[in-house]
């Protein structure tokens, strides 16, 4: 549909439109309507049998089939919440004997029969990590914070140097007190190593010894497992190649956080666990997994031609759309389909939180393009404590809720659609159903558009890339060492180095060095004849 159609369309959604269009879901405090994205009433006859294919694709993989054929792998994240459909009885214990050995550990940290090095006890946690070994924790972590939280959380995401000095500064005098969990599925990859390398430098210089305040969550085998029992670090846990990094917040990787940060994991699961059953339903007008799917595919044609603008009315859900934009964009966004045909499939997601957005890009929403539908997340308990009433009769919340409700009608008069999900309260039951709601749907779109969500080979194509530009300034710097007395243009240095096809990356690189005072720059009159010569 496009704007000028869309321009027409300036009706508000009926009494009796909404209520076809809701689907409430009690035994979660959760509901989902869709009234105004303007879809048929009824799934249309092109799309039944897409989903009848969808549903028997999930049903396969949660029966362990190789649901990641690129990879060669079973799927098994649904599993994490009910073991008792995995597959195989080795995969139902590895799962059980994994939650339970998170609950010793953390228990054991809790009441300091695990200390740190030179402390009483483990006040703090720095979380290393990237993408899926990082996102879904941040997540949980700023979605359920309270003043009730047993540790404090800091976290390392990157390979900044900058960025690393600023959270090593704010744990200051604390580092003697901090648990340092590294998190990588792999165990190589290279932000999570460097930000582990680095750590581990300021413990050393602190005069504390890294293993003993270091924990490992990774692959068995990998470069880091190993490590860490060569090491005989505090502990490992483990992450299977049947969980992939995004859909890994319910293994180690986000339990383990969870249950330092003092949460109440098994309630966390359940929540997943209920929505798992309830979007098993193949019946499309009574889950709201494919409803999402659905909604997705209607509002960008199959093709991810609109962008998905999360918008939670909440600042605890300020890192969903953080969170999505990762889990939906690396799972959907792929060149081919199933059959090697390509496809260049893609499902945009930004946001942010509201009403907040409404003083910044919503505007654009409203008047401007119209190249997105808007998920709204609605939360109807205001607070713990209660909220002020500002006005007469009116509090902070009701603000809050009013401008939800005032956006979204603003929007669709103006032919801008949107889809709204409400919980009752935010909590750890609800967090775990959100997460899993997304997830189902996120499968069951992949299969509508007949991509596999569970690869990532552009993310490995970006790895790949970026270690042939780093093989290239170890050579830039060996030559430049080898030849102290002579100053060299990037040109010269490219010819010399036979990549001449690369000039513009040993500018760039030479660039670098120079900036961190690792090589000396010579100005010219051109930026590009300026030389550079070893320090
Ligand atoms: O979802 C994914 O697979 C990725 O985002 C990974 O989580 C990310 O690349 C980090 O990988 P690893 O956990 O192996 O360090």
């Amino acid at each position: 549909m496009n704007h000028k159609q869309n321009k027409g369309m300036t009706k508000s959604v009926t009494w009796q439109n909404f209520q076809q269009h809701y689907l409430d879901l009690p035994e979660l405090g959760m509901a989902l309507d869709t009234s105004r994205m303007n879809v048929p009433d009824k799934l249309p006859n092109e799309l039944e049998m897409l989903f009848r294919n969808a549903f028997q694709q999930m049903q396969n993989l949660e029966k362990g089939g190789i649901a990641n054929p690129d990879e060669n792998r079973m799927v098994g994240h649904y599993w994490l919440r009910n073991p008792e459909l995995a597959p195989s009885t080795d995969i139902q214990t590895v799962i059980s004997s994994t939650l339970e050995k998170i609950q010793n550990f953390v228990a054991e940290i809790h009441r300091n029969k695990i200390q740190p090095q030179k402390a009483a006890s483990f006040r703090n946690v720095l979380l290393l990590g990237i993408g899926g070994s990082a996102l879904g924790p941040q997540f949980v972590l700023s979605a359920l914070c309270s003043g009730t939280d047993r540790m404090r959380f800091y976290f390392l995401d990157n390979t900044d140097p900058d960025g690393i000095d600023q959270v090593i500064a704010s744990i200051g005098k604390g580092l003697g007190e901090t648990l340092t969990l590294v998190i990588s599925k792999s165990g190589g990859t290279k932000e999570t190593r460097n930000a582990m390398l680095e750590v581990r430098d300021v413990y050393e210089k602190n005069g504390l010894d890294f293993t003993k305040h270091a924990v490992a969550v990774t692959g068995a085998n990998s470069q880091l497992d190993q490590l860490a029992a060569q090491e005989n670090w505090l502990d490992r846990f483990p992450m299977w190649d049947w969980v992939g990094g995004r859909t890994s917040v319910f293994s180690a990787v986000g339990l383990l956080p969870a249950a330092l940060q003092g949460l109440n994991i098994y309630e966390f699961i359940a929540g997943a666990k209920t929505m798992d059953e309830i979007t098993r339903s193949p019946e499309v007008s009574n889950n709201p997994a494919a409803l999402l799917a659905w909604m997705w595919h209607h509002a960008g044609r199959g093709q991810g031609e609109k962008a998905m603008v999360l918008l939670p009315y909440k600042d605890r859900l300020l890192l969903f759309s953080r969170y999505l934009q990762q889990l939906v964009m690396e799972s959907i966004g792929k060149e081919k389909d199933l059959v090697g045909k390509k496809v260049n499939q893609g499902l945009t997601v930004y946001g942010n939180k509201g009403s907040t957005d409404q003083h910044a890009f919503v505007q654009q929403l409203r008047d401007g393009t119209a190249d997105f539908f808007v998920t709204f997340i609605e939360v109807l308990k205001d607070s713990e404590t209660g909220s002020l009433e500002v006005e007469p009769g009116i509090t902070s919340g009701d603000f809050l809720h009013g401008f939800l409700l005032g956006t979204r009608e603003a929007l669709f008069q103006n032919g801008r659609a949107s889809l709204t999900i409400t919980l009752e309260e935010i909590n750890t039951q609800t967090l775990g159903a959100l997460i899993a709601l997304f997830e189902r749907a996120v499968g069951l779109y992949a299969s509508l558009v007949g991509i596999n969500a569970y690869h990532q080979p552009g993310v490995e194509a970006g790895k790949q890339a970026a270690g042939d530009v780093l093989e290239l300034a170890v050579k830039i710097q060996h030559h430049l060492r080898s030849h102290p007395e002579q100053k060299f243009t990037a040109t010269e240095l490219a010819d010399i180095l036979r990549k001449t096809k690369n000039t513009e990356t040993v500018f760039q690189l030479l660039l670098h060095l120079a900036a961190n005072g690792r090589v000396q720059k010579f100005d010219a009159s051109s930026p590009f004849s300026a030389c550079f010569q070893a320090i």
